[in-house]
């Protein structure tokens, strides 16, 4: 196997969904790809509410980084004013945590930047000062996570088979997770590993990130990769021309039921059926441990325009009634295993998840 140093040389990060350059910060226009690759200034409060609900950004992981940065930044520009206290950097988190309710990783990237502003309140940092520390903490997620989205990937490749052929679920790359992906991490590693994998990738309707994204994302990796529609995977199943299935996901509860984009728990009850693995990747900061069960996971229902239109055409009758949940909760008994940055986790998850949650306590960074 190579060196991790020789290997971080073959492929690069991927595309990193934002970054801070000349005090703005600055996200990819997630909606307007593959056609136009086009960054989208989110530095003020509202235009970062609006970029997370519109899906300027999206993807867990990158939706709670771009959160951290838009509250770091909004209050350190209140310190500057000398108009920071506990209460404002409460009411900012509360305005950013209203506009996904899906994914976990929202309300724990806001959560560390609300214990760390406390902190330096606590120790009466304020002005420029609480500003500096706060937005440099803030931005230090973006790193984090890549890390340990390439760690997780390489515990994924170590259970990938030989030119597996793997189908996935709407785009959980480096767009979707702040750099090389979860699990399309796992998809690249392997391909790093010279393990050859190729891709079924699902069109995910109504908003296509499979087409759009993941599509985009492996091409630039030169990995094979093959468009069906949503509706195709039985079919490929059943002719045994899928090895494995990798998914991400935007919240994970304490015994292992997953939330992920739409269509993902019919994908696990296929695999489970056509017995083939159905595996979760994700990094420990999509687990929720203090809900029990996928049952109260809150379920994200969007604009219903986005099911009855295509690029602003209606594609159905006139008043057409519709309903647009965004995800669905896969329980854990189709899950084979959780690829984690602590390691692959198996059942019985409850038990799986709380000691990987512990190790990673005991040793973090953050
Ligand atoms: O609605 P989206 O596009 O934000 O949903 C994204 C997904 O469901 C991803 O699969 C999930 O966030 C994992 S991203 C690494």
């Amino acid at each position: 196997m190579l060196e991790t140093e020789q290997k971080s040389q073959l492929m690069d990060d991927g595309t990193m969904p934002m970054k801070v350059e000349g005090g703005r910060i600055l996200l990819i226009d997630q909606r307007k790809l593959p056609g136009i690759f086009e960054y989208f200034d989110a530095t003020d409060l509202d235009a970062m509410c609006f970029a997370i609900t519109d899906m300027v950004v999206r993807g867990a992981p990158s939706i709670g980084v771009a959160a951290a940065l838009g509250m770091a930044y909004h209050l350190s520009k209140l310190a500057s004013a000398g108009n920071i206290n506990i209460d404002v950097v409460k009411n900012t988190k509360d305005k950013l945590d209203a506009t996904r309710p899906t994914a976990v990783n929202l309300k724990w990237a806001t959560e560390k930047v609300l214990d760390y502003a406390e902190v330096l309140l606590k120790r009466s940092e304020t002005g420029k000062k609480f500003g500096e520390q706060l937005f440099s903490y803030a931005e230090s997620m973006l790193q984090d996570h890549l890390d340990r989205n390439r760690k997780l990937s390489e515990f994924g490749s170590a259970i990938f088979p030989q030119d597996g052929k793997v189908l996935t679920h709407c785009n959980a790359g480096s767009l979707a997770a702040c750099g090389w992906g979860t699990a399309l991490g796992v998809i690249r590693s392997a391909k790093l590993n010279g393990l050859c994998p190729s891709v079924f990738v699902d069109e995910t309707r109504p908003r296509n990130q499979g087409s759009k994204l993941t599509m985009w994302e492996l091409n630039q990796d030169k990995i094979p990769c093959t468009l069906i529609s949503d509706s195709m995977s039985a079919f490929f199943m059943g002719r045994k021309e899928i090895d494995l299935v990798i998914t991400g996901a935007d919240r994970i509860s304490a015994n292992g039921d997953s939330a992920n984009k739409i269509g993902t728990y019919g994908v696990a009850v296929l695999a489970n059926y056509h017995k083939i693995p159905f595996y979760i990747a994700a990094p420990l900061s999509t687990i929720d441990p203090n809900i029990e069960s996928g049952a109260q996971i809150p379920i994200e229902f969007r604009d219903t325009d986005e099911l009855k239109t295509i690029d602003g055409k209606s594609i159905t009758i006139e008043g057409a009634v519709a309903l647009n949940p965004a995800f669905d909760v896969t329980p854990a008994a189709l899950i084979k295993g959780i690829i984690t940055e602590e390691g692959v986790l198996y059942p019985p998850f409850s038990t799986s998840i709380k000691e990987a949650l512990e190790r990673d306590k005991s040793t973090s960074r953050r």
